[in-house]
């Protein structure tokens, strides 16, 4: 049942005011004593020409009170209705524990389809702590779409294609050996890449050299794409490792390479509408009317740019998946870039240039020095993972030794923790990185939020417990048991506003708070050992909250273990 839309059902009896406009009316009061739904009848005043309380008091006479109303009060311009506990309570419980693990899903997104570029690391370059965010934020942003019926496209842009692969051919012919290549992997590509770089101050040639590189891979010859190909499949087998850690996966691995025979096209539309300009030597898109610094699309030297590789994959992407909407999920100093070739699609005349959505996130920083950081400034992000399971090993070996499977458990949460962390907050905000704080049990992190899940499981085990037939709801209308129903109620308005705003952090703090109020329920109450129909009741509380527990986590990427 949907107290809300039954409510606004009364309503439109007595007031004559459409359905959809009494539900936005409608409003949750502050606190319970005003009741658990209220409406507000200023708006009647004209219509009734009467002052609203006046009104408030006519219509509550008129009302007929249905059975799952408890009480109904008028508090001046108010009319304040109460719902039966019990009801509700048999309403939530019974909605969760039948839908089981698709509580929360939905069919609004049916038909549609939304494509997710996201993680996007560059090859031959190491993939760190910066990328880890847009992994995981576009991850839980593919499950929620997901489990509101949305068809998702996950999309791993590769930054496998641009001058500075000619620059790692040079570097590798001059200074690098296959041993070290095969041995050290992306590590060696990165040492002889800033060799490179340090070179080319003193022989400026080694541009030009690299330059004809670069030609050479876009002009198919051979030499120069195995070469490519070479570190390209050294690179992903290092990504992969890391994906494989977070439980990621992607539809497609489409980089920027993938786009270099479509380009030529792209290009040819641009001129043909009248959009491109030679400035300098290069080729641009003015954006000068748009307050912006042109876009580049051909370099001086007649190179690509990552703007070209993007317009090229939109028009593609739009081709391919006929989105509704296509979602980018890159740090914020990427911006510019962003809103520079979304005018450009703009300016090409396809009105699906508003579906394209820059989704910005903050930047990681470090707490003070506790991560290694042995290779310059990028911390790793196969070190950090890892780091974050030996330092929850730690923890497990201290709180629980004789655990079952320790191994996989020291994993799941501290895996779970690195990504939960990095959920906590809305996306803009920098994240730091402090283990104490990450996998505090107690805090507000990954970790407590499986272990509540983990507490319930073992309530569940140590009493041998499944669900009862007839469960007597108005047993849990304690305060305790209310506020644990009113977050399960919430859930799945959650996963939509967080699906709304691109905010998979109002899931987090949604499962903080339904953890928080668990324990408060838990400590609050005897479960295992009070009377049959009480313990009935209550089992079927844990039952839910375990549900939706695993439920919010596996929609931000983090298992579920069941004993901790
Ligand atoms: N490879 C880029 C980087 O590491 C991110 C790519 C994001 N996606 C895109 N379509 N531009 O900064």
């Amino acid at each position: 049942m949907d107290f809300k839309l039954e409510i606004a059902c009364l309503l439109e009896k007595v007031t004559g005011v459409p359905q959809q406009e009494i539900i936005n009316t409608i409003e949750i009061p502050p606190n319970k004593d005003m009741g658990d739904f209220a409406y507000p009848c200023f708006r009647l005043a004209k219509q009734f020409r009467k002052a609203p309380p006046l009104i408030a008091q006519e219509l509550y006479q008129k009302i007929e009170k249905p059975y799952f109303i408890e009480g109904i009060k008028v508090q001046n311009a108010y009319i304040n209705f109460f719902v039966q506990k019990s009801t509700y309570v048999k309403e939530v419980l019974q909605k969760v524990l039948t839908q089981n693990k698709n509580y929360g899903n939905s069919n609004i997104g049916e038909t549609k389809t939304i494509v997710i570029d996201y993680s996007s690391p560059n090859i031959a370059k190491p993939f760190h702590v910066g990328h880890l965010r847009s992994t995981v934020i576009g991850n839980a942003l593919y499950h929620i779409f997901e489990t509101l019926g949305y068809h998702c496209e996950g999309i791993n842009h590769l930054g496998d294609w641009g001058t500075q692969f000619g620059k790692l051919i040079v570097a590798y012919q001059k200074w690098g050996s296959k041993e070290a290549v095969e041995q050290q992997g992306i590590q060696e590509l990165m040492r002889i890449y800033v060799k490179f770089h340090d070179e080319a101050e003193k022989q400026p040639e080694l541009e030009d050299e690299a330059r004809e590189w670069f030609v050479k891979m876009q002009n198919g010859e051979q030499e120069a794409l195995s070469l490519w190909k070479w570190f390209y499949d050294i690179s992903i087998k290092e990504f992969n490792r890391v994906y494989d850690m977070l439980g990621v996966h992607f539809d497609a691995y489409t980089g920027e390479s993938f786009y270099n025979d479509k380009m030529a096209a792209v290009v040819e539309e641009l001129k043909e509408k009248n959009l491109l300009k030679q400035s300098e030597g290069a080729m641009i898109v003015d954006l000068e009317n748009e307050n912006m610094p042109p876009c580049l699309i051909i370099r001086k030297d007649g190179g690509t740019l990552y703007a070209t590789r993007d317009i090229t994959a939109a028009l593609y992407r739009k081709k391919i998946y006929h989105f509704d909407k296509c979602i980018y999920l890159t740090a914020l100093d990427q911006n510019l870039h962003f809103s520079q070739w979304f005018t450009v699609i703009k300016k090409m005349g396809y009105d699906w240039w508003k579906d394209l959505i820059h989704v910005p996130f903050g930047l990681v920083s470090l707490d003070s020095g506790k991560l290694s950081t042995r290779h310059g400034n990028v911390v790793l992000m196969e070190e950090l993972l890892n780091q974050a399971i030996s330092e929850t090993q730690k923890i497990i070996e201290q709180k629980n030794p004789d655990l079952y499977n320790k191994e996989e458990v020291a994993k799941q949460v501290g895996i779970g923790a690195v990504i939960f962390n990095d959920l906590y907050n809305s996306r803009i905000k920098d994240v730091v990185f402090s283990w104490e704080r990450m996998l505090n049990f107690d805090g507000e992190t990954g970790p407590y939020v499986q272990y509540t899940h983990a507490r319930a499981c073992s309530i569940l085990r140590r009493g041998e417990c499944s669900l009862a037939e007839n469960i007597d709801y108005s047993k849990l209308t304690d305060d305790a048991s209310m506020e644990v129903i009113k977050l399960l109620e919430q859930f799945p308005q959650k996963i939509q506003e967080a699906a709304d705003k691109l905010e998979p952090f109002i899931v987090t703090r949604h499962l903080i708070n339904l953890s928080q109020a668990f324990n408060k329920f838990y400590h609050d109450n005897n479960i295992l050992n009070s009377e049959t129909p009480i313990k009935e009741a209550r089992i079927a509380l844990v039952i839910a909250v375990k549900t939706v527990l695993k439920k919010g986590l596996a929609l931000l990427g983090i298992q579920s273990p069941e004993q901790m």
